[in-house]
C-alpha cells in the first residue's frame, strides 16, 4: 500500500470512527428506555468494529464478594433475561485503571480465571476483548466482544476506537445514574414534603379543635354563655376582615375570641351565676377575669403574639372607664376594639340571668349610642355593614342574623339609618 493509499485509508477509518461515535452519542442521549439505549450502545460498538457477538454488563457493588455484573444487553447469542454474575473485587481491580480494552488472551490470571468460571457466557460470546466502562475511578460496567467479523486481529486503531467508545459510554452511564439518583431524591423529597404538609394540616386542625374545646369549656362554666366564644369568634373575624385587618391580626382575634374569658375558670361559680346584686368585692373578683386570662395566656406560645393582650383588654372602653387597666381609645389597637365590640354585642343578644336576650335592633341601637365612649366608630360601621349586606341578601341559615332575636319590621332600612347616624 502506497503512503497515499495508507493516508486515504486512515482518513476513511477516522471518518468512520467519528460517525460511529456520533451514533453512540445519539443512542446514549435518546429518549428511549434505559435498557433500550443500552442495547443501542452495544449495537453501536459492535457495528463499528464490526463483531457478531457481544454483551454489555452493568456493575453494581454488593455483597458477598464485593459486586455483581448484570447482563444488560446481549447480541449474537441467547441467554434469557436478568442474568447476574458475582463479580469479585479482585477481578474488578485486575482490569487496567486506564480504561483501556483488555484482550482476553492477555488477561491477568484473576480475569482469565473469571472467564473460565463463567464459560457458559464468555465461551458463548467467544470472548476476545473486554472493555471496562469506567468514569474516573468508578467501575460502571463491562463490554465483552467476540472476534472480529472479518476474522482479523483487533488492530491498534480498533482498540483506540473501543477505548474512546468505552469512555463515552461510561459518561452516558454515569449521567444516567446521576439522573436516577436525582429523581429518587426528588421523589423522596416530594414524599417528605407531602407528609409534612399532611402533618401540618393535622396539627393545625388539632390545634383549632383544642382551642375550640377550651372555648367550650370556658363557656360551660356559666350556663348563660353557651356558644359565646364561637359567636364572638365569628363576629370579630367578620368585622376584622371587613375592615381589611392583616391576616395575622385576624388569626389572633380568632384565637382570643375563644380564649378571652379563660380567666373566668378561676372565678367562683356562685359569683359568676349570681343573677343580680353583686357586692363591690364580688364585682372586683369578676372584673379581674381579663387580667387572669392574660396571665394564663401569656404562658402559651401562640402563633400570633397579641392573643394575651387582646384577652386582657376586651372589657376596656374608649373613654377609659373599662377594666382592668382603664385604657383609653388611643392606647387600644383596632383588634382590641373589634373584640370588645363583638363580645359586648353577643352579651347583649344572649339571655342573661336577669333579662332575656335583647333584639338585634335594640342591641345595635345601644352600641351606636355608645360609640365614642365605649365602641369604636369604624368597627361599629363595619359590623353594621356586614349585617346590612346579610339582611339585604335575605337571612342565610348560617349567617349572623339567623340566630338572633328580631324586633319585627324591615331590618335593612333600620341598619341604613344606624349606619348614617355614625357619620
Ligand atoms: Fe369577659
Amino acid at each position: 500500500m502506497t503512503p497515499r493509499q495508507q493516508r486515504s485509508m486512515l482518513i476513511r477509518k477516522l471518518m468512520f470512527s467519528i460517525s460511529a461515535l456520533e451514533d453512540l452519542g445519539r443512542a446514549l442521549s435518546s429518549e428511549e428506555r434505559f435498557e433500550v439505549r443500552l442495547r443501542s450502545v452495544l449495537s453501536g460498538i459492535m457495528g463499528s468494529l464490526p463483531v457478531a457477538r457481544g454483551g454489555l454488563f452493568l456493575y453494581r457493588a454488593g455483597e458477598p464478594l464485593g459486586g455483581w455484573l448484570r447482563l444488560a444487553a446481549l447480541r449474537g447469542m441467547d441467554l434469557g433475561p436478568g442474568l447476574s454474575l458475582p463479580f469479585p473485587r479482585e477481578v474488578r481491580e485486575a482490569f487496567p485503571q486506564t480504561g483501556a480494552p483488555l484482550p482476553c488472551r492477555e488477561a491477568p490470571p484473576a480475569v482469565a480465571d473469571y472467564l473460565r468460571s463463567y464459560r457458559i457466557i464468555f465461551d458463548g460470546l467467544e470472548a476476545a476483548i473486554l472493555q471496562p466502562l469506567r468514569y474516573r475511578n468508578e467501575f460502571l460496567g463491562l463490554v465483552c466482544l467476540g472476534p472480529k467479523y472479518s476474522g482479523g486481529e483487533y488492530g491498534p486503531e480498533d482498540l483506540e476506537l473501543l477505548r474512546i467508545m468505552g469512555a463515552y459510554s461510561a459518561i452516558g452511564l454515569h449521567n444516567q445514574y446521576l439522573l436516577t439518583n436525582l429523581e429518587e431524591a426528588n421523589d423522596h423529597l416530594r414524599q417528605r414534603a407531602a407528609e409534612n404538609a399532611r402533618l401540618c394540616t393535622d396539627l393545625r386542625e388539632m390545634y383549632r379543635d383544642t382551642i375550640r374545646a377550651l372555648g367550650t369549656a370556658i363557656d360551660a362554666k356559666d350556663p348563660y354563655t353557651k356558644g359565646h366564644s364561637d359567636r364572638v369568634a365569628r363576629y370579630s373575624v367578620a368585622i376584622a376582615r371587613s375592615m381589611g385587618l392583616p391576616e395575622d391580626e385576624v388569626g389572633a382575634l380568632n384565637l382570643a375570641s375563644y380564649l378571652h374569658d379563660i380567666g373566668k375558670l378561676v372565678v367562683d361559680n356562685c359569683i359568676l351565676c349570681k343573677p343580680r346584686g353583686l357586692d363591690a368585692g364580688e364585682r372586683e373578683i369578676i372584673n379581674r377575669h381579663p387580667l387572669i386570662s392574660y396571665e394564663i395566656l401569656s404562658n402559651i406560645r401562640f402563633p400570633y403574639r397579641d392573643v394575651p393582650l387582646l384577652a386582657r383588654h376586651h372589657h376596656e372602653r374608649l373613654n377609659g372607664s373599662g377594666y382592668p387597666d382603664g385604657k383609653k381609645g388611643e392606647d387600644l389597637t383596632t383588634a382590641m376594639k373589634v373584640l370588645s365590640l363583638a363580645d359586648a354585642f353577643d352579651a347583649m343578644t344572649s339571655d342573661r340571668p336577669y333579662r332575656p336576650a335583647l333584639t338585634v335592633e335594640t342591641a345595635l341601637a345601644e352600641i351606636v349610642r355608645c360609640v365614642r365612649d365605649q365602641f369604636d366608630r369604624e368597627a361599629t360601621g363595619a359590623f353594621l355593614g356586614i349585617l346590612r349586606r346579610e339582611a339585604e341578601g335575605g337571612i342565610a341559615d348560617d349567617g349572623i342574623l339567623a340566630t338572633l332575636r328580631h324586633g319585627g319590621g324591615e331590618l335593612s332600612p333600620f341598619l341604613i339609618r344606624l349606619e348614617s347616624s355614625l357619620h
